[in-house]
């Protein structure tokens, strides 16, 4: 990994998603009514969660899950339902707090543990299985394996993680980046192949122990993601 354009993306994201569209991902991720365009970035949001929830055992009594770009918490809130011992973390401390009051009354509070930073923060200890949901897309692809195998150190079971699928020229336009008008747009996502990241995953010394696995794309309107499942070989 090139530890400056990890830093520099990194921190552009911070601002981003705590400054520039925290009041707009907020509200994307709430049931607040929203227009056509971000009705379809919901949906498939969803279907995305959904997926990767389904890659996970049904009862998680006792497993570690580390949520990695958090976000408003969504999915951590459904591992949470099925007794994962979760950990929160996202670089923006705004985004973290929303997720912290949407934490639903009947949960124990104890089984969330938020945080704001890097999910790559050593401190955070080892896993049985690690998200990162929409996380990773706005990093250059060899950041992004190289992120994954410092994830991998840390994990036992499985790493889910979504890319943005480079496909036809359209790619670049069917992003969350859309969602928000032009001065606010996301820092750039960075599509990749599928076969492009197996192949740098299935190479990377790193992640010598692992493999890419099932894959799920999905595609709602102005939403387009792909789940990757990497598990150990
Ligand atoms: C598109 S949002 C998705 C949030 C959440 N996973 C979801 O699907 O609702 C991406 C999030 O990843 C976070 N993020 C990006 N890089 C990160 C990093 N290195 N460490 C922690 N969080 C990160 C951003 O702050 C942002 O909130």
């Amino acid at each position: 990994m090139s530890i400056a354009t990890y830093l520099e993306r990194r921190g552009e994201l911070e601002t981003y998603f705590d400054r520039t569209a925290v009041d707009a991902w907020a509200k994307l991720t709430s049931d607040a009514p929203v227009g056509r365009i971000r009705a379809t970035v919901r949906a498939g949001r969803d279907e995305m969660r959904n997926t990767l929830l389904s890659w996970l055992p049904q009862s998680m009594s006792g497993a570690r899950l580390l949520d990695a770009g958090c976000g408003t918490g969504a999915l951590s809130i459904e591992a949470a339902r099925r007794g994962a011992r979760v950990v929160a973390i996202d670089l923006s401390p705004t985004l973290v707090s929303v997720a912290r009051e949407r934490l639903p009354s009947d949960l124990d509070s104890s089984t969330i543990e938020f945080r704001s930073g890097d999910m790559l923060d050593p401190k955070l200890g080892r896993f049985d299985f690690v998200v990162a949901m929409d996380s990773l897309i706005h990093y250059r692809p060899d950041d992004m394996v190289r992120v994954l195998s410092r994830l991998a150190e840390r994990c036992l079971h499985s790493l889910l993680v979504t890319f943005a699928p480079r496909t036809t020229g359209l790619a670049a336009m069917h992003t969350v980046g859309r969602l928000f008008p032009r001065g606010d747009r996301a820092p750039a996502i960075e599509p990749v192949r599928e076969g492009t990241l197996r192949q740098r995953i299935g190479s990377d010394p790193a992640l010598a122990g692992w493999r890419a696995q099932r894959t799920h794309r999905v595609a709602r309107g102005f939403y387009i993601s792909q789940a990757l499942e990497v598990t150990p070989r």
